[in-house]
């Protein structure tokens, strides 16, 4: 190439460059909790590093509080490319018939956080996340909440006290079982409409980590709260495999190393925020606390572990038997250097 057409590339180049600017890439990502949760300060935080790190290439677009879409319409705006990016809950992915995520829902499957993270981080982890590909999804991330506590209009304290209780859940089969398990009746319902089905009387209790109790004001219509651990809540980060393996290159490197920043930093907060809550939730003083002691959480434990056998053959024995291996595995390290975990199932709970 001489000089003249070298320069006249240049140019080109420089002439693109504000025209490219002025029609940055957008990415729609949508959630269903509040801005002010682990999910919802995180999918900021990406938002932040993605659009300094492409320098206003990309810019994201954040719609919390399922403002744009429901539990049972995001993963369908996904797949049409309505939005590209979602953090749903990882049970709702049975939705789309990749069952092994209920995984996750299973009670009593992870005893501490450095379990889950094994998981997570792991060859499960990555094994769950490349099987979302058949369906035009392409997984980014693990994102955590936490520990999953109890809510009802009543006491909930021995097995005995679930029995016709009408639960709000998820949609998801593991949790259903769950909740049947104990003696409840489980009503599936969209996130946004909790509230509601509490207040109406549609149900009477449910589930989640205590910052999404708190941050969709659930303590204003749930007089009672359990602190049991029984399963835990995460997120998988998604995008549309289409729009992902579209992007220019160096612009799909940059977002995935804001999704890294990210994920590291919803880790670093989401317990702090779930304790944050609970003090705050305390400091209200609506919501009678109970924590189930040691007794009462062998005795749930017991009522519950059968829905791991039921769910074998739709998860996969040999998932299950990996987390079993990856938490006794953690268990011994932890004997070894003398440790105790903070808030961890205790050791006689095993499955
Ligand atoms: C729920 O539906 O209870 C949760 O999945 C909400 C969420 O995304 O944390």
């Amino acid at each position: 190439m001489n000089l003249r057409s070298l320069l006249l590339t240049v140019c080109l180049a420089c002439a693109l460059t504000p025209a490219m600017a002025a029609e940055p890439i957008i990415i729609k990502f949508s959630h269903v909790v509040a801005p002010n949760t682990p999910k919802g300060k995180a999918a900021d935080y990406f938002k932040q590093r993605a659009e300094a790190a492409t320098r206003g290439r990309v810019k994201v677009e954040v719609y919390p509080n399922s403002q744009l879409y429901k539990d049972g319409e995001e993963m369908e705006a996904l797949q049409l490319g309505a939005v590209q990016m979602l953090a749903p809950s990882l049970f709702k992915f049975g939705l789309l018939g990749v069952r092994s995520f209920e995984l996750f829902g299973l009670p009593y499957i992870f005893p501490n956080k450095d379990t889950l993270y094994r998981v997570m981080d792991g060859d499960i982890g990555r094994q769950l996340l490349a099987q979302l590909e058949a369906k035009g999804i392409v997984g980014l991330a693990y994102w955590d909440n936490g520990f999953k506590q109890m809510s009802a209009d009543r006491p909930l304290r021995r097995v005995g006290d679930f029995q016709g209780l009408k639960l709000r859940v998820q949609p998801s089969e593991v949790i259903e079982a769950q909740m049947r398990a104990l003696g409840g009746v489980p009503r599936a319902i969209p996130f946004s409409e909790t509230y509601a089905a509490l207040k109406n009387g549609v149900v009477d209790g449910t589930e989640n980590p205590v910052s999404n109790l708190y941050t969709q004001r659930l303590y204003e219509v749930q007089r009672y709260m359990t602190i049991s651990d029984h399963g835990y809540l995460g997120y998988a980060v998604i995008v549309n495999k289409r729009f992902w393996d579209g992007l220019p290159a160096g612009i799909r490197a940059a977002l995935a190393k804001a999704m890294q920043e990210a994920t590291a930093y919803e880790r670093r907060i989401a317990q702090q925020e779930n304790d944050a809550t609970l003090a705050a939730l305390k400091r209200l003083g609506k919501t009678e606390i109970h924590t189930l002691p040691l007794a009462g959480r062998i005795e749930w434990h017991k009522a519950l572990l059968p829905v791991h056998k039921e769910f074998e053959e739709v998860i996969g024995r040999d998932l299950i038997q990996g987390v079993y291996n990856i938490a006794a595995q953690v268990e011994r390290e932890r004997q070894a250097a003398g440790t105790t975990a903070p808030r961890q199932i205790p050791n006689s709970i095993k499955p």
